[in-house]
């Protein structure tokens, strides 16, 4: 059995049911949610948009999280170049042959061309402009429109986020026949906030799925590519499963480890792990990213990573021991913000924890008042 293309078949399959999803309610957005590094991106790159474009759609992709302070223009940027790319034609021939003449020069020999046809100007509006390029689009495609909107918890940060869902919305109704549109999330508490803000345009607006993370059709490929480099070693299939939930189910991890395991011809996937996590590349990634952060940001950190209430009296007590510290309930709200913003903590169920697991079991070993933070602004 060809084990890559069973894996290709499936996730073909994922993105045909939400092809079919769309068809059935194609004013409301799918919205696919899972952690970060889960493989969302990719799914839209390396499946949906394929599968979409076989099914006579036109894709465009926007990351709203790259974007955060101008999302709409984002937006809309991708629409125009895509629209560009539709109306450029291939070769400078094909350029001058669609200009018509307008005049026979006198002087010279040759003809002359006229003028590039150019249509009305775009509307400067970005909620308008959103509109025109869609009927733009959509005119000279002559096929359907598949809006790819990556991150979109993003709206709930910037301040005229429910503008640009009301304009999404909008678009989406008035457009309904040849606009449709999936949008990914990675933050539970960003896609709340924008999916149930009373009075929200987003309320009942979109159908929010969990995308589901890879199983054994990604980790058998890993472990018969292991098994060809090193003839006669296997490695265990529950240890990788075991392994592959550990680092929170994230492929480019899984296949790192794979590879790091491979290069020394381990296959003890428990032992692989834990030498890759205290590996001195690991070691000076964590420490950077640490450094990033505020010695008092850090603290709270190690606190949330050890388990201790971040606004308890013993977390005060403890951040306390920072040279110039002077923890308050308001200052350690600030740095869990933070924190969430970079993306390094997330919500989950009733509690904040630290996204990555591997890195959140780094960080319980620190203390929270570390010498190595001291003197840090
Ligand atoms: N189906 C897959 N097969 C193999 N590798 C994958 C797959 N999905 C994701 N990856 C790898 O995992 C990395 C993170 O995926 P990405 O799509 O960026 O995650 P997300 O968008 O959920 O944060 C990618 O760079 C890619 O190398
Ligand atoms: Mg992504």
């Amino acid at each position: 059995m060809n084990r890559m293309k069973t894996f290709d078949d499936i996730e073909s399959a994922l993105a045909q049911s939400y092809l079919g999803l769309l068809a059935a309610q194609p004013r409301r957005p799918l919205t696919l949610f899972a952690p970060r590094r889960i493989g969302k991106t990719f799914f839209l790159d390396h499946d949906l948009a394929p599968v979409a474009q076989q099914s006579g759609f036109l894709t465009i992709y926007a990351d709203l999280w790259l974007n955060k302070s101008a999302p709409l223009e984002a937006i809309n940027h991708a629409l125009e170049e895509v629209l560009d790319t539709l109306q450029v034609p291939s070769s400078a021939v094909g350029r001058a042959a669609k200009t018509p003449v307008t005049k026979v020069s006198i002087l010279g020999s040759g003809i002359e061309l006229g003028e590039e046809p150019s249509p009305r100007p775009l509307p400067d509006k970005p909620a308008l402009r959103l509109d025109a390029l869609v009927t733009r689009l959509a005119a000279k495609y002559q096929g359907k429109l598949l809006l790819m909107l990556d991150e979109v918890q993003a709206l709930a940060d910037v301040p005229d986020g429910v503008d640009v869902i009301a304009a999404l919305r909008a678009v989406l109704y008035t457009k309904r026949k040849v606009l449709h549109a999936v949008f990914t999330g990675s933050s539970q508490e960003g896609l709340a906030v924008l999916m149930t803000s009373v009075g929200s345009p987003m309320y009942q607006f979109a159908q929010i799925l969990t995308f589901p993370s890879l199983g054994d059709d990604f980790l058998q490929p890993l472990a018969n590519h292991f098994s060809k480099v090193h003839p006669g070693k296997q490695l265990d299939r529950a240890e990788l499963r075991a392994v592959f939930m550990k680092v929170g189910f994230k492929p480019a991890l899984m296949r790192d480890l794979v590879k790091a395991m491979s290069s020394e011809g381990i296959t003890d996937v428990h032992l692989g792990l834990s030498r890759y996590v205290s590996s001195d590349a690991q070691m000076s990634l964590w420490g950077a990213l640490l450094n990033g952060c505020s010695a008092f940001d850090q603290g709270v950190l190690v606190a949330v990573a050890q388990g201790l209430p971040p606004l308890s009296a013993q977390t005060l007590r403890e951040l306390a021991a920072i040279p110039g510290a002077n923890p308050t309930i308001g200052k350690v709200r600030t740095a869990l913000s933070n924190l969430k913003r970079a993306g390094i903590l997330t919500k989950a169920g009733a509690g904040t924890v630290v996204d990555d697991p591997l890195f959140a079991e780094y960080l319980a070993k620190r203390r929270i008042a570390s010498r190595a933070n001291a003197g840090k602004p």
